[in-house]
């Protein structure tokens, strides 16, 4: 018995593993005062190696700018089309005519998202969606192409109720009607399930339930691991949660071997005031470990080692997009390509293969009190051994005078002296991690690549008689309000309190 359980369930895993290796993608939206061209988009695309996209349509000047560049594409149909192609065969056959077999081979076709996240944005079209998959699928069976180009549908991870711990998820029963046929569809085509998961928002709606670092995969204490009781797997990030709660949905439905592919998932860089998780580091730190654990090809706890490739949402800030300032934040790039950040890629592949350098700098959080700052920057300077002359009067760093921007050069010559090493950039709370290089003029910060690419040195590890005595001298005074000598007296304790 146990064998045969056993047999079952490698037969299961062994059939959704059918895909090869896992890829990641990029999603590219429109919505930007100034759009690129395609064949400016294409050149981005091929400057950065990335090798699979998914457009929100099936714009014949992109897929044209596509055609002879190798770059698996995955097209849509926009849900306001859907209602049309759900309910006329012809209507089907002419939009597979005009759209994809006008294109292929040249350009690489591979997929086509029937709509977006109709079960919740257009329920009204709920009862026609497995009709517009099938007569999509049979236009492409006429065709000759339905081996190569595989028909789905993208949802939000929403339908998933009671999603945690991930065994006991199911889709929303009222669905069941379109699930059922749907999966069944999936299943004898050889398609997969597509779903749009965003931990940003589940982060976001749980009221501080779940912790910010489980939902950006960075490591977590053991007694805040999520265990599934049921299965007795271990969640270490919010992403694998969700994958294994679509897993655990489909095999309620008993569904056990259609693939999954994350069609949407990503973090904004930017908020309003309600949006305080929404920035670079956050951005980058999400996207950055999406990408390796993508690429790792790590599977999630319920099936390890199975394929989960991913597209990022998304190339562009799409800065014409209503709502939220987050909203018009996703991206990974400016209108002019320019990267919004550098992820931190080192080793993990060859996609975005121009960001693979591990800068990170250590600066003064927001809002920090200004006191602390002052004790901090003098510790910093002081028995904390770091070169702080490009701050005095005359030097590179003095401008701006401000406690904010020298105790920030300070804390990074700090933490880059002391090779980045886990704890050196913390100085009571006052100091936080960065990736954006708050070099700023001639005022080159230790770590920074320089916008020339030069490579400055970090600071000497080696004490200088020089800083050593004027670490607490009032040249890093600022307004004349702190330093007393109780500073200097207090070494000791300030190299407990700080480190
Ligand atoms: C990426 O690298 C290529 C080749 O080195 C260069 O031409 C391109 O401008 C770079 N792109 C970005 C966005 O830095
Ligand atoms: C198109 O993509 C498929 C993978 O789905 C690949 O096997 C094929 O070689 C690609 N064709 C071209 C012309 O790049
Ligand atoms: C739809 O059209 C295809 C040919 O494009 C045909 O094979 C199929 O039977 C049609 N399906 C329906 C439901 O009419
Ligand atoms: C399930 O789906 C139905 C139909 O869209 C919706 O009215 C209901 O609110 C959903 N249930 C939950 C718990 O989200
Ligand atoms: C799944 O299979 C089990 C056992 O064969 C059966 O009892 C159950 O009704 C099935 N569920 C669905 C939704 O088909
Ligand atoms: C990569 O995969 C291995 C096992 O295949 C795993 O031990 C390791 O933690 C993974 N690394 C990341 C960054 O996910
Ligand atoms: C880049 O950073 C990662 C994670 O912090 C680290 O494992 C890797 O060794 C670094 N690579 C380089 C070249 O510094
Ligand atoms: C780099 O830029 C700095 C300041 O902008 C300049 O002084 C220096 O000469 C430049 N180095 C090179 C190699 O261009
Ligand atoms: C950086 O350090 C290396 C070795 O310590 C030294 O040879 C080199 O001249 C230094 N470069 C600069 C720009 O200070
Ligand atoms: C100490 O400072 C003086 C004057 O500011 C300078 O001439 C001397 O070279 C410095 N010594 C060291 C070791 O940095």
């Amino acid at each position: 018995m146990a064998v045969t359980v056993l047999l079952l369930f490698l037969l299961a895993v062994s059939a959704a593993s059918a895909d090869k290796d896992a890829f990641i993608g990029v999603n590219i939206g429109t919505d930007l005062s100034d759009m690129p061209s395609p064949t400016q988009v294409v050149a981005l695309l091929k400057a950065q190696n990335i090798r699979h996209i998914r457009l929100y349509d099936a714009d014949r000047a992109m897929l044209l700018a596509l055609a002879n560049t190798g770059i698996q594409v995955t097209i849509s149909v926009p849900n306001d089309q859907l209602l049309g192609i759900g309910q006329s065969n012809a209507t089907a056959a002419n939009w597979v005519a005009r759209n994809v077999a006008a294109h292929v081979p040249t350009t690489n076709i591979t997929a086509i998202a029937v709509g977006s996240e109709v079960l919740t944005v257009l329920p009204n079209a709920g009862p026609v969606l497995v009709s517009a998959l099938k007569f999509i699928h049979s236009a492409l069976v006429a065709a000759n192409l339905d081996d190569q180009i595989k028909v789905s549908t993208p949802h939000s991870s929403s339908i998933i109720l009671d999603s945690f711990p991930p065994s006991q998820a199911f889709f929303n029963r009222s669905w069941d009607p379109v699930m059922v046929p749907l999966l069944k569809f999936l299943q004898s085509t050889g398609s997969y399930l597509m779903l749009n998961v965003y931990p940003y928002y589940d982060y976001m709606q749980s009221n501080g339930v779940i912790p910010l670092d489980y939902a950006l995969f960075r490591p977590l204490p053991p007694n805040k691991e999520a265990v599934d009781a049921n299965t007795l797997l271990h969640y270490t990030n919010v992403f694998d949660a969700i994958v294994d709660a679509a897993y655990f949905a489909m095999s309620d439905l008993n569904f056990t071997n259609i693939p999954l592919v994350v069609l949407e998932s990503g973090w904004p860089s930017k908020g309003d005031s309600s949006e305080s998780d929404a920035t670079i580091d956050n951005a980058n730190t999400y996207n950055s470990n999406l990408i390796r654990h993508v690429l790792n090809n790590t599977g999630t706890p319920k099936h390890p080692g199975i394929a989960v490739s991913t597209y990022i949402y998304e190339l562009y800030n799409e800065d014409l997009r209503p709502g939220s300032v987050s909203e018009k934040n996703w991206g990974l790039f400016n209108a002019n390509g320019v990267p919004v950040y550098t992820l931190h890629l080192t080793g993990a592949g060859t996609v975005l293969a121009n960001d693979t350098t591990n800068q990170t700098f250590c600066v003064a959080k927001d809002g920090a009190d200004k006191k602390m700052l002052q004790a901090a920057l003098d510790w910093a300077c002081g028995p904390g051994k770091v070169d702080c002359s490009a701050l005095l009067q005359g030097q590179p760093c003095y401008e701006p005078d401000n406690v904010i921007s020298h105790s920030t050069y300070a804390f990074n010559a700090y933490y880059q002296q002391m090779a980045k090493a886990p704890g050196t950039c913390d100085f009571k709370g006052v100091a936080t991690i960065t990736t954006t290089d708050p070099s700023h003029g001639s005022c080159i910060f230790p770590g920074s690549h320089g916008r020339n690419g030069t490579i400055t040195n970090g600071t000497s590890l080696a004490p200088s008689s020089n800083t050593t005595t004027s670490g607490c001298s009032p040249k890093y005074v600022y307004g004349g309000d702190l330093v007393t000598s109780s500073v200097i007296f207090s070494v000791a304790l300030m190299t407990a309190v700080f480190l």
